[in-house]
């Protein structure tokens, strides 16, 4: 068995790196490379928190023979993006990863297009928040920088909110400063009511900086743009680049300059 690999930091600000397009790429042309598991340990000795995979519905990228391995062999938590469908809560339940990021999931959409809609989908989200919570598995919502869908996550009972930050990295001037304050005014709330505020999607060098320095914040998960990076600098450069541009932000949002 391959050995594990553990990070050896303790952050502040908590990377969690996806590695759902390594797996893209692998599938592109099926086989073994390049391996997701190869992929986890690179970002783990690069200065990751923790790893996210998002098992899909229609297994477009991650299967199921990768969240087997990486439960097996990565000892960085496991972070299992998933759809409140049964099948996944039964692999879910068999893996017992960590954490598991409940998302929205379309199945012709190119990535998680918005977040869930917590208000109206409260009755069917209860029980699977409720089943993984009891597993021991930390639980948190997709949900976009939206007060009533916090306030609604809040009352559902989860640990752990995560904003998308897909509008915001896609968009510009005036219209990306508005996304940002959602976000601020969004992170606020989640941390009165008690809830654990992480974020991501569609960060990149020069998005995560104004994310990072929010607080309330205390984990991002970041992919494509990671693994996209990769190929102009590589997966290990392009992850210790995002987590000092992480670094530096919250440092300097909290009065100490720069990091050496
Ligand atoms: N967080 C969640 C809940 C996601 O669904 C995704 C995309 O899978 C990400 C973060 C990472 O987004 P990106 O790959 O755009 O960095």
């Amino acid at each position: 068995m391959a050995a594990k690999v553990k990070s050896r930091q303790d952050h502040s600000l908590r990377l969690g790196v996806n590695i759902d397009h390594v797996a893209t790429i692998r599938n592109a042309r099926g086989g073994e490379h390049p391996d997701p598991v190869r992929a986890a340990r690179i970002a783990a000795a690069a200065g990751a928190d923790g790893i996210t995979a998002h098992l899909r519905e229609d297994r477009r990228h991650i299967s199921d023979r990768d969240i087997r391995a990486l439960s097996r062999d990565i000892e960085l938590p496991l972070n299992l993006e998933m759809a409140a469908t049964e099948e996944m809560l039964e692999i879910a339940l068999a893996h017992r990863p960590h954490a598991a990021c409940i998302v929205p999931e379309k199945r012709r959409e190119l990535t998680t297009e918005g977040g869930l809609d917590v208000i109206r989908g409260r009755k069917k989200l209860a029980p699977f928040v409720a089943k993984l919570g009891a597993a021991g598995i930390r639980v948190s919502l997709f949900i976009d920088p939206d007060l009533e869908q916090i306030d609604a996550a809040a009352d559902l009972g989860v640990p752990v909110i995560e904003l998308h930050t897909g509008k915001y990295c896609d968009s510009e001037g005036v219209a990306r400063a508005a996304e940002l304050e959602r976000i601020r005014r969004g992170a606020t709330l989640a941390a009165k009511l008690g809830l654990e505020c992480h974020a991501g999607h569609g960060l990149a060098f020069d998005t995560v900086g104004a994310v990072a320095a929010i607080p309330e914040i205390i984990e991002l998960n970041i992919g494509h743009f990671l693994v996209g990076e990769a190929i102009f600098i590589g997966f290990d450069a392009a992850i210790r680049r995002m987590r000092e541009a992480m670094d530096e932000a919250r440092a300097i949002q909290a009065g100490m300059g720069k990091p050496s």
